[in-house]
């Protein structure tokens, strides 16, 4: 099992190019399923998900190329709409197959995905959306077993705005008859990329990264548009190298990224003293010679602070003087990453879904452990402004998202470096 050793305090200096998103790609590459012909991705990020979703669309029956950076699917010829157990316990995300496969293939049979380090996350919303499509499911074995004769587009209301069920549900209406209108609907900036892809792959659709998106059903089996794709910039990757920047009171420009897709979080820092230029495509983190205050916020559905950051900044916030406090409203149990940082030295309480953090004393390197993908990353914001060193464990959690991030850091001038055992 891989290690990430980090001595610190490190100072940063340089940029960092960051890599196409995770979570608009794992959505992208499963709607490949609805498709005719290859379909050419330029650069898909280096994570073990990517990997494990490919690993699963090639069980199905899709043929993959892979040369140098480019990713080609061809999923014309799926011949096992069947998600086993073992692919789908790695990545909850392989859920999203279920829609996909059911709008083109009348049936679908894919794992349930359990819960997680991070909380129960059923599945009722992507299931109860398909219900009122007409699909029959059962519950078999710890399998969802979906069929339908044809899809049928409908009126569907989300109780939550899910960024999965919004996923599923838009791939889903892509071959059912008539129009479907999904309302409450996940804005997340990743639902963008998704609807912009199927539009671009000839499905009518609009209104996608609204709360209201309308999909009207194609009657014939759509053929893939040839021209290369990269996907948008990971959000959650930028804003974590930003706050590394800002931890370790850094310059650092963090490039290829769209500032707007993360306004909420960029004037949550701006608002406490951070020293941020915002460009197009990048963001200029500075030395801020102000000293930072401390700071309230909860995290919510787009365009609100995102859950997949909140760890980050429970880090950051060690990094303050005075009592931050921090509300989880998306997962029931995402505080995993606090026992660890108080082995860091960090004062940090947890009540009920808040945590009250007391910042501005010394970190010390320590050995911890990673539990999950965002709370492996503020370990690693935590070690580069900890003395000493950290040995950081369990980094499969980090490679599920993080592309080469150890790399990345020494590009940054941080000293730290992967140990395989
Ligand atoms: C996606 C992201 C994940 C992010 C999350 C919230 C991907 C691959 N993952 O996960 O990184 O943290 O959005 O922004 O894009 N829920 C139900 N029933 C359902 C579906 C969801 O109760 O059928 C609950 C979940 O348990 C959770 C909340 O709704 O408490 C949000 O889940 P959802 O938006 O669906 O997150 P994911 O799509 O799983």
């Amino acid at each position: 099992m891989d290690k990430i050793i980090i001595n610190g305090p490190c100072k940063l200096k340089g940029s960092v190019q960051i890599s196409s998103s995770k979570n608009a790609c794992l959505p992208i590459l499963t709607s490949t399923l609805l498709f005719e012909g290859p379909i050419h991705f330029d650069s898909l990020p280096e994570l073990d998900d990517i990997e494990t979703l490919c690993q699963l669309l090639e069980t199905m029956g899709a043929k993959i190329i892979k040369k140098d950076n480019a990713t080609i699917i061809d999923a014309s010829k799926i011949n096992k709409p069947f998600a086993d157990y073992e692919l789908v316990r790695k990545m909850r995300a392989s859920i999203l197959v279920l829609g996909p496969l059911l709008g083109r293939f009348g049936k679908a049979e894919v794992s349930l995905p359990g819960g997680c380090a991070i909380g129960t996350r059923p599945i009722d919303i992507h299931l109860d959306g398909l219900t009122k499509m007409g699909a029959s499911i059962t519950i078999e074995q710890g399998y969802v077993k979906a069929t339908v004769n044809k899809l049928k587009g409908c009126q569907i209301h989300l109780p939550f705005p899910s960024v999965g069920a919004t996923e599923n549900l838009m791939m889903a209406a892509v071959y059912a008859e008539g129009e479907t209108v999904i309302t409450n609907s996940a804005m997340e900036p990743e639902i963008w990329a998704l609807g912009d892809f199927l539009q671009r792959n000839g499905v009518q659709i609009e209104g996608h990264g609204t709360s209201k998106i309308t999909i009207i059903g194609t009657k014939t089996t759509l053929t893939a548009d040839k021209k290369p794709l990269k996907v948008m910039s990971d959000r959650i990757e930028a804003l974590t190298y930003i706050i590394a920047g800002i931890m370790t009171n850094s310059e650092v420009l963090v490039e290829n990224c769209e500032p707007t897709h993360f306004t909420a979080v960029l004037d949550l820092l701006d608002s406490i003293g951070c020293y941020l230029i915002r460009n197009k495509n990048s963001v200029q983190v500075l030395p801020s010679k102000r000293t930072l205050k401390k700071f309230q916020l909860s995290t919510g559905p787009y365009p609100q602070i995102p859950t997949d950051v909140q760890a980050q900044l429970v880090a950051l916030a060690l990094v303050i003087k005075g009592e931050s406090q921090i509300t989880e409203t998306i997962f029931e149990n995402r505080f995993m990453h606090v026992p660890e940082l108080i082995r860091m030295g960090a004062s940090i309480t947890i009540k009920d879904n808040s945590v009250f953090i007391q910042g501005g004393g010394v970190l010390k390197g320590a050995p911890v452990m990673c539990t999950d993908l965002r709370a492996s990353a503020a370990l690693v914001l935590a070690a580069l402004c900890s003395e000493g060193t950290s040995t950081i464990n369990r980094v499969y959690h980090l490679d599920r998202g993080y592309d080469k991030m150890e790399e990345k850091l020494r590009g940054l001038q941080a000293n730290c470096k992967r140990v395989s055992e």
